[in-house]
């Protein structure tokens, strides 16, 4: 053998830590709602890379923001210094929002786990060291870093990594589980997903979480909506909370937030924000001014009142059609879910769904071993809908 052929690269897997069981697709373009493998081969997008290419693919809008950010030369600052992207961000999240502050941060995880902080840090001037639990949901899903690990409901995420993060607890999703457990001298914090996603598209019941703002505000707890798959015009309203019409004290968003850029960011309200002094959190590169421009642009698109509507009218439909599906199908046992965010349980392995929907050109992807989650972007139209449905039915039938 020669040195050469010793040095040549190896298969581009054997060098990847394989931490991700990926489907045989490579994706080499995207255009609209389709992506494109390296042979031209299209493929119907309903999966928006897990909930965050809303606006789709090759988008003229994020494209010409990223070339006016990049013309500046600054692509990261640092948050030693000012940058005019990110405050102008913050001031819209602010002005759409119930918050009064804002942090960035990179990723969804990094959303929750800085609001644990804030949360934690204001519950201390409440009540003292003793006020510092985080709870979560049964069904739950905030990421897989320790302490946002430690409130996310999978056994086989959180076996491997014990002792996990401390003070971090799992209660049912049920009112008189919550009342016993939301003790006001030590509970800093309840943390929920409004539209429970990666635990099977659970989209929670407006009194439930009517009685949970309730029974946080009477008790001194910090009401922490996790809106990073579910925010953001995925249920047709800007923020979820908005459809329930209960907004909480610390709100956390990510996936679609830059376009496909990884931003976070952690929405707080008044009585919250007012605990956090300097150097209680802080991150590299958080809001830096490239990623914060194509936010802004993100935020003014999907936070337009038309553009929601749309998705709320197309998105009922297609919740009629799954149905439809599920009627004639006879081998889908649920449909839950809202706006564009949809989770069929079927009656075979969900997996199987989606290898075979991938065989027709179609992408969707799991959440739990029997439900086939739907995520498409928010900008895919009736007929591309019906379109995936089709494919749907006939890998059903
Ligand atoms: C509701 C929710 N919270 C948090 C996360 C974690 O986000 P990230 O993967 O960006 O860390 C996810 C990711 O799927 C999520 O769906």
């Amino acid at each position: 053998m020669t040195a050469t052929a010793q040095l040549a690269a190896p298969p581009h897997e054997e060098a990847l830590l394989p931490v991700y069981r990926r489907a045989p697709l490579e994706i080499a373009r995207g255009e609209g709602v389709y992506v494109y493998d390296p042979d031209g081969r299209a493929y119907l997008d309903f999966v928006s890379g897990i909930a965050v290419n809303a606006l789709g693919y090759g988008d003229d809008g994020i494209r010409a923001v990223i070339d006016g950010a990049l013309s500046s030369g600054v692509l990261h600052a640092s948050n030693l210094y000012h940058t005019a992207p990110a405050r102008a961000l913050a001031t819209a999240l602010v002005e759409r929002s119930f918050a009064s502050k804002v942090f960035f941060c990179n990723s969804g995880a990094e959303a929750n786990e800085g609001a644990f902080k804030f949360a934690r840090r204001w519950a201390l001037t409440q009540g003292g060291a003793g006020k510092h639990e985080i709870l979560a949901l049964r069904g739950s899903f905030h990421g897989r870093l320790f302490a946002s690990l430690a409130a996310t409901d999978r056994p086989s995420y959180r076996a491997p990594f014990r002792p996990l993060a401390g003070g971090v607890g799992i209660v049912e999703r049920d009112v008189s589980a919550l009342d016993i457990a939301l003790n006001p001298e030590t509970v800093a914090a309840l943390i929920v997903e409004p539209v429970q996603g990666e635990g099977g598209v659970r989209v929670l019941d407006s009194d439930f979480l009517r009685a949970l703002r309730e029974m946080t505000r009477s008790r001194g707890v910090a009401l922490i909506f996790d809106e990073v798959q579910c925010g953001l015009g995925r249920t047709g309203y800007l923020f979820a909370y908005e459809r329930y019409g209960v907004a909480p004290d610390l709100l956390t968003l990510a996936k679609p937030l830059a376009g496909g850029l990884p931003m976070g960011a952690v929405l707080l309200n008044e009585h919250i924000a007012s605990a956090i002094r300097p150097g209680d959190h802080a991150t590299t590169f958080g809001g830096g001014p490239l990623v914060a421009s194509v936010a802004l642009h993100v935020l003014e698109r999907v936070s337009d009142a038309a553009f929601l509507a749309g998705v709320r009218e197309r998105g009922q439909w297609l919740g009629q059609q799954l149905r439809a599906v599920a009627t004639r199908t006879g081998r889908v046992r649920a449909v839950r879910g809202v706006g564009y965010m949809w989770g069929i349980d079927v009656t075979m392995p969900a997996s199987e769904v989606v290898s075979a929907a991938l065989e027709e050109g179609l992408l969707v992807c799991t959440a739990g071993e029997h439900t086939v989650r739907l995520l498409p972007p928010l900008v895919t139209t009736r007929e591309e809908l019906a379109q995936g449905l089709g494919i749907l039915e006939r890998i059903l039938s």
